[in-house]
C-alpha cells in the first residue's frame, strides 16, 4: 500500500490532513500510519490539552479556576515534536524544553482533561499554536475540532468513530496486552463521560465537520481503517 502510494505525483496528495473522533476511536493509531506512509508531521492536539492538565496539576493548581488555567495555556510554550525515542511514543512533549511526554498519560490527567480543554481561554491559545504549525502543510493533524475550527480548510477531513462499547474494549484490551490490569466497566463509564463532555461543551464541541468523510469503525480491523484511509488521499 504504502509502495503504491509513494508512486503517486506529491502535488495530488492533501497536504492538510484533519482527522477528528472521540476518545480511543483509533485517530492516532490511524493517523500516524497515515503520516509515516505519506512522509507528513504526526501531530496529535490533545496531547497540548493534556500538557496543559497536568502542569495545572504539577503546580497544584485549582483545576476549576478558569482564569488561572487560561493564563498557564497562554504563558506556556507546548511543543509537540517527532518521537526522539522508541519506547511506544508518538510524539515527544516538550514544555521548556522538558520531556513531559509520559506524564500527558497519567491517569489523573486522563480524569481531568475534559474539564480544561472545555475552557474558551484555553481552547483560544492552544488552537492558534495549532493553526500556524498546521498551515505549514504535509501534516496529519489529530483531535476533536480540527476539520471545524483549527484548520477548516484542511485538504481532506476524516471522522473516526465506533461505539463507546468497541472503544472501551479497545483501551481494555491495551491495557491488558501491556501487561496490567482493568476494569472494562470503570472503562466504559470513562469514555461515555468523556464523550458527554466533549461533545455538549460550549466552545468547539466534538462532531464531525459538514465535508468530513465520517468512517465508523466497530466491525472494522486497523488494517481495514487504514486501507480506507489511504484510499481517501488517492
Ligand atoms: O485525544 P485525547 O484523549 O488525547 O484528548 C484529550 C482531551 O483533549 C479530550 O478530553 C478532548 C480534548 N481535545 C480537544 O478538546 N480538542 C482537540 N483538538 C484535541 C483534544
Amino acid at each position: 500500500m504504502k509502495e503504491i502510494y509513494n508512486t503517486m505525483p506529491s502535488s495530488n496528495r492533501p497536504s492538510m490532513i484533519a482527522i477528528d473522533g472521540p476518545a480511543a476511536s483509533g485517530k492516532s493509531t490511524i493517523g500516524l500510519r497515515l503520516a509515516s506512509a505519506l512522509g507528513y508531521l504526526f501531530f496529535d492536539t490533545g496531547l497540548m490539552y493534556r500538557a496543559v492538565t497536568w502542569l495545572a496539576l504539577d503546580h497544584d493548581m485549582n483545576l476549576h479556576d478558569e482564569a488561572a488555567i487560561t493564563a498557564l495555556a497562554e504563558k506556556t510554550q507546548i511543543d509537540v515534536a517527532p518521537a526522539s525515542k522508541s519506547d511506544g511514543r508518538a510524539c515527544d512533549v516538550l514544555v521548556a524544553g522538558r520531556d513531559i511526554t509520559w506524564q500527558t498519560r497519567l491517569p489523573e490527567v486522563d480524569a481531568n482533561v475534559s474539564v480544561v480543554s472545555a475552557y474558551r481561554g484555553v481552547r483560544a491559545a492552544l488552537s492558534s499554536q495549532q493553526r500556524r504549525i498546521g498551515k505549514r502543510g504535509q501534516i496529519v493533524m489529530v483531535g476533536r475540532d480540527i476539520g471545524t475550527v483549527v484548520l477548516p480548510d484542511a485538504d481532506l477531513k476524516i471522522y473516526l468513530d465506533a461505539s463507546a462499547e468497541e472503544r472501551a474494549k479497545r483501551r481494555y484490551d491495551e491495557i491488558i496486552a501491556r501487561g496490567g490490569s482493568a476494569d472494562y466497566h470503570n472503562i466504559l463509564a470513562k469514555v461515555i463521560e468523556r464523550d458527554r463532555i466533549d461533545s455538549t461543551r460550549d466552545v468547539a464541541p466534538l462532531k464531525a465537520a459538514e465535508d468530513a468523510v465520517v468512517l465508523h469503525t466497530d466491525k472494522l480491523t486497523v488494517d481495514e481503517v487504514f486501507e480506507q484511509v489511504i484510499a481517501l488521499c488517492k
